[in-house]
């Protein structure tokens, strides 16, 4: 299996596309100031442009008191629990998690931000918000999220680390876009990039973007989904 991973990699088409992104909101003075615009690389241009017309980075999407407030909010309840490190055929790897119907006004505040970005028109919404802590050495493997009980948009906001993610078409190993979700940004996957590629969030060694290193740190998502339609 290692073998066929290496190898999968480097048949890798090495052709790399940028898709600059504006970004509205102040720039962070972090670690990822030659990057900062560079939120998307894919495979071909071609994909860039459709697939990654669905998908969008937005880099500060919240501040550092916004994060700081949702972090005070999560760890009390997610210290109780231990990371989950044992279940191999898991999707997910080295990871705690938590759902959240309820949340303290300024945190609601965020999220309903998250909301009228992500899901215009009001459309109904899964109620409980999904909380994804992922240890240092934790990681998501390549999956797409149930038909069954989320729709068409995930929109999730990335706290405490930079993290790759990793969409390749399913079956079409060759066709891939990686985004870089910067610590406070917000992503959004929508039809496509959401049913017809696999999503994943890279472990730290093989965290790299663009052939920039990316370390990963303990990294928690906040995932907002509707409901199917
Ligand atoms: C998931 C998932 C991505 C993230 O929980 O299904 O893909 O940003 N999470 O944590
Ligand atoms: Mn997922």
């Amino acid at each position: 299996m290692k073998l066929l991973l290496t190898t999968l990699k480097h048949t890798r088409n090495p052709a790399v596309y940028l898709c600059r992104r504006c970004c509205s909101s102040p720039r962070s003075s972090g670690g990822l100031s030659s990057l900062q615009d560079e939120v998307m690389v894919g495979s071909s241009l071609e994909l860039v442009r459709t697939v990654g017309s669905q998908v969008e980075v937005r880099p500060g999407f919240i501040t550092e008191e916004e994060e700081a407030v949702l972090l005070q909010e999560l760890e009390p309840g997610l210290r109780k629990k231990r990371y989950e490190f044992d279940h191999w055929d898991d999707a997910i790897h080295g990871y705690r998690e938590t759902e959240r119907l309820r949340w303290a006004p300024p945190c609601e505040e965020i999220l309903n931000r998250v909301r009228s970005v992500a899901f215009p028109g009001g459309a109904p919404l899964l109620g409980p918000v999904h909380v994804l802590d992922l240890d240092k050495a934790g990681y998501i493997k390549p999956h797409v999220d149930s038909v069954k009980f989320c729709g068409s948009t995930i929109a999730g906001l990335s706290l405490l680390s930079d993290s790759i993610m990793r969409l390749v078409k399913e079956n079409e190993p060759n066709e891939w876009l990686d985004l870089l979700l910067a610590r406070r940004s917000l992503y959004i996957l929508r039809d496509q990039a959401r049913y017809d590629f696999t999503h994943e969030i890279l472990k730290d060694e093989d965290s790299v973007f663009n052939g920039h290193r990316v370390a990963r740190q303990r990294r928690i998502s906040v995932i907002c989904r509707n409901l199917p339609g």
